[in-house]
């Protein structure tokens, strides 16, 4: 078993390839399910409370029952980091599904808690030195405020933006406003304010972080409002942030350049302060 990672599954920890759920979990049949996702910084996962919340208020909004407190789940996931020791950072998945139901369609109350840490991602590196390219897809989520097991349009949408050589999607809806990436939230500089979409999207734990722990109202004047498409040609700068990608300049939507094509200072320094944050997140400081 050396190497592989355990897993918590509906009650016990188990090794990574022991790992496994019914074919008629309603999750695989219907894509009815929650999940939330985190990275670690020190090993300790960070803002966990936070993902736990949101899980919770996923299940909510989809009108499913989780038979776990925030405290048990929150102890689940510090000992799955803990038995896996071997991994110097983590990314951290909580799967809750659905469950078997006798008619395929109507949950029965049997959903499954999944736990499990993976070693983390990495990520391109000129991403966040030269700035990366993302596209348009006219989408609109359901139930946007869920992070639920059924993400088909992201994962479409995201193979349209590798055949385009970019690195994320954003979703349109029919009125022409700019929402959120497929797993990202997205942000504008404009004149020293910075503008970011206020409704009918995930509200990302780092955009929380971004926007209530960072100390950049020293910097810009905040908007959180609607973003029209049309106004991408006048903004200076633009990024996106999620708890994977942290925070990632994008210097193209489409076939448009962002402001001057390379990453804005503005964007530098607010990624200055999130590592800076993180930084101290890692190291037992700035506490959740
Ligand atoms: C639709 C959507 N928007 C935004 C985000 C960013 O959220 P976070 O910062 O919590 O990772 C995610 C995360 O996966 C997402 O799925």
């Amino acid at each position: 078993m050396l190497g592989m990672d355990v897993y918590w599954v509906d009650g016990k920890f188990m090794a990574e390839d022991q790992a496994v759920i019914s074919v008629k979990d309603i999750a695989l049949l219907r894509g009815y399910g929650v999940f939330d996702f985190m990275r670690t910084y020190g090993r300790r996962p960070f803002f966990l409370g936070a993902h736990i919340d949101r899980l919770l208020n996923s299940a909510g909004h989809i009108g499913l029952q989780i038979p776990y407190s925030k405290d048990e789940i929150y102890r689940i996931v510090e000992e799955t980091i803990a038995r896996n020791p071997d991994l110097p950072e983590a990314n951290v998945r909580i799967v809750f599904t659905g469950g078997i139901s006798s008619d395929g369609v109507c949950p029965e109350g049997k959903g499954k808690l999944i736990v499990y840490v993976t070693h983390k991602h990495e990520l391109p590196a000129w991403w966040y030195t030269d700035g990366a390219k993302v596209i348009t897809v006219d989408v609109e989520r359901y139930i946007p405020e869920a992070k639920s097991t059924n993400y088909m349009n992201a994962v479409m949408a995201n193979m349209k933006a590798k055949e385009e050589e970019a690195i994320e999607a954003l979703y349109v809806d029919r009125n022409g406003r700019i929402l959120e990436g497929t797993t990202t939230n997205v942000y504008f500089v404009r004149d020293k304010r910075l503008i970011t979409p206020k409704a009918d999207l995930l509200e990302g734990i780092t955009r929380t972080v971004i926007l209530n722990r960072l100390a950049i109202r020293d910097f810009f004047e905040v908007e959180l409002r609607d973003i029209h498409r049309s106004e991408l040609s006048d903004m200076d700068e633009m990024f996106v942030s999620a708890s994977n990608k942290e925070i990632v300049p994008i210097v193209r939507v489409n076939d448009l350049v962002i402001g001057k094509g390379v990453p804005g200072a503005s964007t530098k320094e607010i990624m200055r302060l999130f590592r800076a944050y993180t930084d101290g997140y890692g190291r037992g400081l700035n506490l959740e």
